[in-house]
């Protein structure tokens, strides 16, 4: 995780990349720094929020036209002004930005100190930044050929900006497994971790590869490889707007992209769905069809809320097209060894496209031979990159370090997938076929009919935002939307809960259930609805509390729970298209009415770029 951002050009530096680590800021929030480059290079580094560099106001800040900055995520070393970035070297020259690991570093620090090399913070990147400087030294090297020489040496991943004294018109960066985009203004560059601090000022982007170095000035980039050959650097044009990365008047991104999905979804719809004609295009399956129907397995490899997505697309994969489908914490599968097989499919879901433990056990599995299909949202991504082929979500940016619209997005797209592989394989019958295809054409509008219901969700999060626990059980399809439900309270509200298949739950935790434990049901009618309807008797029986999220006609649950939350009706495989809005809305008002910064909670990051 965090997030770096550089400019080089002729405006003020400082109020760019303020500006550029407050749009990172969702990458990591416990520290940062800028160091500019007028006279001479001065850093200002703090602990705490971007905002908190903004008591900055040396002379530099009015004049510098180059420099660089960094919003953290500790990884080694707590929260602190000296563990904050940039790190500058023992000689004074060299100042730099690090989003990643080096995983080597302590072995690199031990060669360093035998050398007399001092440190001041506790961080893999001071490590870096004085080995280069020590290779610099030694050899008589340019920056360049020093970092080159360094970076071979160095075990991780990262993305580095350094600059140096006495070449104040000059950057030099290099990436591998971070991300890293240059924006190619007029006689102006800036350098991000996302296109986000940059679309205000140009939509030009060069996104830069692995193993890769660039070298920046005012008015050129020089791309080359580790091995020294120049690239020529592919501009590509951002698909963003401003207003995407905005609030656009709601408290919270979160709120805005709760809100945000009617739209959303529509988005992911376009192009793809016209069930007019009952034509269903998603061109990555269309190109590899054969592949899909042929499948002999497919493994989806994800984490956090992008898993569970992942878990809700084996049921219905499993359902319409009869591949066995396994979904595997992306951390996990890539330490396991996992048998590959020819014939097996990977599918990748990642919202940031960028999130460590998946790409490098994506790269594995290529490098295995599997098949590679990514289910991203960020444009160009790692990940995206990486795959053979794929499906962008079109959620747009999301900003709120709790996914909410990309996960519905991404529902929706491994659900076309599936419909589209199960007429394929004619294991979904035509009839079937159109009648996913107008259900799936009425979901933005359903959603908008579950978020119309927000001000009574809101009442429902004000009754239990006092509880210490919460459990959340649902069935089938539903399973994955409780373990959802249960991520985005713990991560949002801090209070403690779990997700469970609503019978498992007689095997350990109905021991917790008492008149103080809310337990929330995700029980619209589907055909597991009987047996949910025993599972609430048996909560209510030991006087927990129930809240259930159920379908609009629904009368027996309604007279049982203590407190529902209504969705339209669907079909049971698109239910958690719906079912999870309420849970969404749920966590976010109880977020607020603990006082919580629902935008950025304690401890989290939005893109994992650590493993
Ligand atoms: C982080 C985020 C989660 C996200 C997970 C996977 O933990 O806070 O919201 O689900 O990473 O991220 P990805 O970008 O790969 O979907």
């Amino acid at each position: 995780m965090c997030g770096i951002v550089a400019y080089i050009g002729s405006q003020k530096a400082y109020p760019i990349i303020l500006k550029g680590l407050k749009r990172l800021e969702y990458r990591g929030y416990d520290s940062s720094g800028i160091a500019l480059y007028s006279e001479q290079i001065e850093t200002c580094k703090r602990k705490g929020r971007v905002a908190e560099l903004e008591v900055w106001d040396e002379k530099i800040t009015e004049t510098a036209t180059v420099g660089i900055g960094h919003t953290r995520w500790a990884t080694h070393g707590e929260p602190s002004d000296a563990n904050a970035h940039p790190h500058t070297s023992n000689n004074g020259q060299l100042t730099l930005v690090h989003n990643g690991i080096i995983e080597n570093y302590a072995s690199l620090k031990q060669e360093l100190v035998q050398k007399g090399y001092t440190f001041k913070s506790e961080t893999d990147t001071e490590v870096l930044v004085n080995f280069i400087e020590e290779i610099q030294k030694n050899n008589d090297y340019t920056l360049e050929e020093a970092m080159r020489v360094a970076l071979k040496r160095v075990v991780g991943a990262y993305v580095i900006i350094v600059m140096e004294n006495g070449f104040p018109d000059r950057l030099v960066a290099a990436r591998k497994g971070s991300p890293l985009v240059i924006g190619v203004g007029e006689g102006e560059h800036f350098l991000a971790s996302d296109a986000s601090p940059i679309i205000e000022y140009t939509k030009k982007v060069i996104y830069v590869n692995d193993y890769e170095l660039a070298i920046i000035t005012q008015d050129e980039i020089i791309l080359k490889n580790l091995g020294n050959e120049t690239i020529t650097p592919y501009i590509q044009q951002l698909d963003m707007e401003l207003a995407q990365i905005e609030k656009g008047g709601f408290d919270h991104f979160m709120l805005k992209e709760i809100f945000d999905q009617p739209a959303s979804l529509t988005d992911c719809l376009r192009g793809r769905l016209d069930s007019e004609n009952q034509i269903l295009t998603l061109a990555g399956i269309d190109q590899h069809l054969s592949i899909f129907t042929e499948a002999k397995r497919i493994v989806i490899v994800a984490c956090g809320t992008s898993w569970h997505a992942g878990l809700v697309s084996e049921y219905i994969i499993e359902a319409l097209c009869r591949i066995p489908v396994e979904v595997e914490y992306a951390s996990e599968f890539r330490y396991r060894n996992p048998v590959i097989n020819s014939g097996d499919v990977i599918i990748a879901i990642s919202q940031s496209g960028e999130t460590a433990d998946t790409l490098v056990a994506l790269e594995r599995a290529k490098e295995q031979g599997a098949f590679i299909f990514g289910v991203v949202n960020a444009v160009g991504s790692s990940i995206a990159r990486l795959s053979h082929a794929g499906a962008y979500t079109h959620a747009g940016p999301e900003i709120g370090v709790a996914s909410t619209k990309a996960f519905t997005a991404q529902l929706t797209v491994l659900a076309m997938m599936a419909i589209k592989i199960g007429l394929e394989k004619k294991t979904l019958s035509m009839s079937e076929y159109k009648r996913y295809l107008a259900e799936l054409a009425l979901i933005p509008e359903k959603v908008k009919t579950v978020l119309d219901t927000h001000e009574a969700i809101q009442k429902v999060a004000i009754h239990y935002a006092a509880a210490r626990d919460f459990l959340f059980l649902g069935r089938g399809y539903n399973f994955p939307v409780a373990l959802e439900g249960a991520l985005k309270l713990k991560e949002i509200s801090y209070i403690h809960a779990e997700g469970y298949p609503a019978a498992e739950m007689k095997h350990g935790p109905i021991a917790l259930v008492d008149e103080h434990l809310p337990v929330l049901f995700i029980a619209t009618k589907d055909a597991y609805y009987e047996k949910i309807v025993s599972n609430i008797q048996e909560i209510k029986a030991r006087k927990g509390k129930v809240i259930a999220v159920v379908s609009a006609d629904d009368t027996l649950i309604r007279s049982m729970a203590d407190h529902v939350m209504e969705v339209p009706e669907v079909d049971e495989l698109l239910a958690p298209l719906l079912s999870v809005i309420p849970t969404q809305l749920l966590s976010y008002y109880i977020g607020v009415e603990l006082g919580l910064d629902v935008d950025k909670p304690r401890n989290l990051a939005k893109s994992v770029t650590v493993e």
